[in-house]
């Protein structure tokens, strides 16, 4: 008897993925270019890091794991430390968040900030995870 096994579907699931990575956000921001190299810079994180401190410590813990001194908000901001967390965003992502908000939510809009600002942001933000990485941790 012959046998012939076809795959084809172990070789489309991840193309599937990766073409509907960025699909939940408007146009204009599925658009956006990324400064990938600013992005892994250390600058662009020490001064996302500042910014982070100045605008979004209060709600967002300073650790930046959801525990800020602000408490009873709407809902509670994610742990940017979880590297599960990390895995689920992309930078536009990020970007959308922190110019729009999030509707409904207690997390605002920054547009007064500029568009630097907010990629420094998502540099430190993204960078979280990576600092805080679970072998790290004494707990
Ligand atoms: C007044 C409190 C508050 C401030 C200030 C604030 N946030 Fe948020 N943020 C929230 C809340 C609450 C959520 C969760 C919204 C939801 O339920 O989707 C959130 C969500 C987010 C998210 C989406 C991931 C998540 O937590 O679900 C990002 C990214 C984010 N905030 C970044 C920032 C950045 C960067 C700043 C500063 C420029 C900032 N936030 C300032 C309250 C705040």
């Amino acid at each position: 008897m012959l046998m012939i096994f076809q795959r084809p579907a172990f070789i489309a699931l991840p193309l599937v993925f990766l073409a509907c990575s960025d699909g939940g956000l408007p146009p204009e921001y599925r658009q956006l270019e990324v400064p990938e190299s600013r992005l892994s810079s250390a600058e662009a994180r020490r001064s996302g890091r500042e910014l982070f401190l100045a605008h979004c410590a209060l709600c967002h813990g300073e650790k930046a794991d959801g525990v800020g001194r602000r408490r009873n908000l709407s809902s509670r901001p994610a742990d940017f430390t979880d590297p599960f967390w990390r895995q689920r965003v992309g930078p536009r992502d990020l970007y959308q968040v922190i110019r729009e908000g999030v509707k409904g939510t207690a997390m605002p809009g920054f547009k007064a900030l500029s568009e630097a600002e907010i990629w420094d942001l998502v540099a430190y933000i993204s960078s979280v995870a990576e600092e805080w990485s679970p072998r790290d941790r004494s707990d």
